[in-house]
């Protein structure tokens, strides 16, 4: 169960950026371990890039005696790096640079880029968040189309099963786009689109960045017309890609 890491190339006074996402432990380790390899071969900085990083949703203690995961894991990457920087973290909004536990780090913000797509695939879109902690993604993808947003009311009952209540939504006549920063087990916007449905939009379509789909694409079917979510994770529906936000942060 060991990873193993060796850099082949020579990288001696050379600034190095690595672009791995973390979706695992074995990741991670990977990750640490190449990182560690670059600065001891002499790179003069070395950039940790993780499109996805997993552990951010526990950046709090929410239940005494929890770990605080997201801190442990930024703690052990910023020990081997001079900089880090990722898409849309979990607790962070927009591109901004951020210092969460005396620990800086870059967030990448590809809301734009879903905006982008559905722009060119729905005709008269409203964009919906699934709770108030999402609102902000259907309001930046709202302005940036010049349309409609709003958010649902979300109580979560289980790590797999959340109570969804919609307002007041005029919805006919629209295509509704659930945007959300992450799809773990699916059951957030399964739950969103049974709601919405009854509003009698003409379409329900689904954007995230992070398409993790824990039960599968096809636990979708049937209940969206459109899922798409970034690249930072591949998967089957990975459509939008995040390589010009990141090569462009690079660059600056
Ligand atoms: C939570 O706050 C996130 O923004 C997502 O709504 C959540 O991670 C989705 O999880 P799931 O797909 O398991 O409902």
């Amino acid at each position: 169960g060991e990873r193993y890491v060796r850099v082949a190339t020579r990288i001696s006074k050379k600034e190095c950026a690595v672009i791995q996402s973390v979706r695992s432990n074995d990741d991670l380790v990977e990750l640490l371990l190449l990182l560690d390899a670059l600065r001891d071969q002499g790179a003069i900085q070395v950039h940790a890039i993780m499109p996805y990083l997993a552990y951010m949703r526990q950046d709090k203690v929410f239940k005494e005696g929890e770990a605080k995961s997201a801190k442990t894991i930024l703690k052990m990457i910023s020990e081997v790096c001079d900089s880090i920087s990722t898409v849309n973290c979990h607790f962070l909004s927009g591109s901004e640079e951020a210092v969460y536990e005396h620990v800086r780090l870059m967030n990448l913000d590809a809301i734009p880029y879903l905006a982008d797509y559905f722009s060119k695939k729905v005709k008269n879109p409203v964009f919906i968040a699934p709770d108030k902690g999402s609102l902000g993604y259907a309001k930046c993808a709202a302005q940036l189309l010049d349309c409609e947003f709003d958010h649902l009311s979300k109580k979560r009952i289980s790590s797999s099963h959340v109570e969804i209540k919609m307002k007041d939504m005029d919805l006919k006549g629209h295509d509704a786009v659930i945007l959300d920063d992450m799809i773990s087990t699916g059951g957030t916007i399964i739950e969103s689109a049974k709601v919405i449905r009854r509003g009698h939009p003409n379409s329900v379509n689904v954007g995230c960045v992070h398409g993790l789909f824990l039960s599968g694409i096809d636990s979708f079917k049937g209940s969206v017309d459109r899922l798409v979510s970034t690249d930072t994770l591949e998967n089957p529906v990975s459509k939008v890609s995040t390589s010009r936000l990141i090569s462009e942060y690079l660059l600056r």
